[in-house]
C-alpha cells in the first residue's frame, strides 16, 4: 500500500448512557481493533449540548422537536465517555466496529459489533461514531476544545486538589 493509503485518520466515539456498565469491555474491544485512545473523558451532556451535537438531524421526524426528543432525553440521561481514536482509516472502521444504528438489526447483521451487543434499539444503541472527516472534525472539537486546551485542564487539576 502507498504511503498516502495508510495515513492516520482520527474519529470521535462515545458510549452512550445505556452502556456506561460496559465501559471496560468497550475499551478493551477499541483496543482489540488496534485504535490508538488519543483523548478522552467522561461527562454529562446539557440538553442544549446534545442538541447542539446531533444538529444535523434537525427536521428528521427523529428529531422534531428538541424537548420531546427521544434522542435529547435519552443522551441526557446519564453520563457518556466521549474519546478521539486514531488509526489508518478510523472513521470507516470504528463504524464498523459499533456496527448499524439500530441494535436490533445488529443483532441480525453484525452480531459481533458493539451495538448488537450492548444496545437495545434505534435510540438506545450504546456508542456513536462519526461518519465523515467532517462531521469527526467538528466533533472532536465539540468535545475537546482546542483553543484554551492548556488552561482548561489546569483549572481543573486546581479544583481537584
Ligand atoms: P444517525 O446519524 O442516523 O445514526 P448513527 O448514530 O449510526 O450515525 O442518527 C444519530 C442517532 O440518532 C442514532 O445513533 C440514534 C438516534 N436515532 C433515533 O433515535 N431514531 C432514528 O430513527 C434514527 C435513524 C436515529
Ligand atoms: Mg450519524
Amino acid at each position: 500500500k502507498s504511503r498516502l493509503a495508510q495515513q492516520k485518520e482520527r474519529t470521535l466515539g462515545i458510549i452512550k448512557p445505556d452502556a456506561m456498565s460496559k465501559v471496560g469491555q468497550i475499551i478493551d474491544a477499541i483496543f482489540q481493533c488496534g485504535f490508538k485512545v488519543t483523548q478522552l473523558k467522561m461527562c454529562r451532556l446539557t440538553r442544549n449540548e446534545a442538541f447542539q451535537f446531533y444538529q444535523e438531524h434537525q427536521g428528521k421526524t427523529f428529531f422534531e422537536c428538541p424537548d420531546v426528543s427521544n434522542l435529547i432525553n435519552f443522551m441526557t440521561s446519564g453520563p457518556v465517555v466521549a474519546f478521539e481514536l486514531m488509526g489508518v482509516d478510523a472513521i470507516t472502521k470504528w463504524r464498523e466496529v459499533i456496527g448499524p444504528t439500530d441494535s436490533a438489526e445488529a443483532r441480525k447483521t453484525a452480531p459481533m459489533s458493539l451495538r448488537a451487543r450492548f444496545g437495545k434499539d434505534n435510540t438506545q444503541n450504546a456508542c456513536h461514531g462519526s461518519d465523515s472527516v467532517a462531521s469527526a472534525a467538528r466533533e472532536i472539537e465539540f468535545f475537546f476544545p482546542s483553543v484554551g486546551t492548556v488552561r482548561q485542564n489546569t483549572a481543573k487539576f486546581t479544583d481537584c486538589t
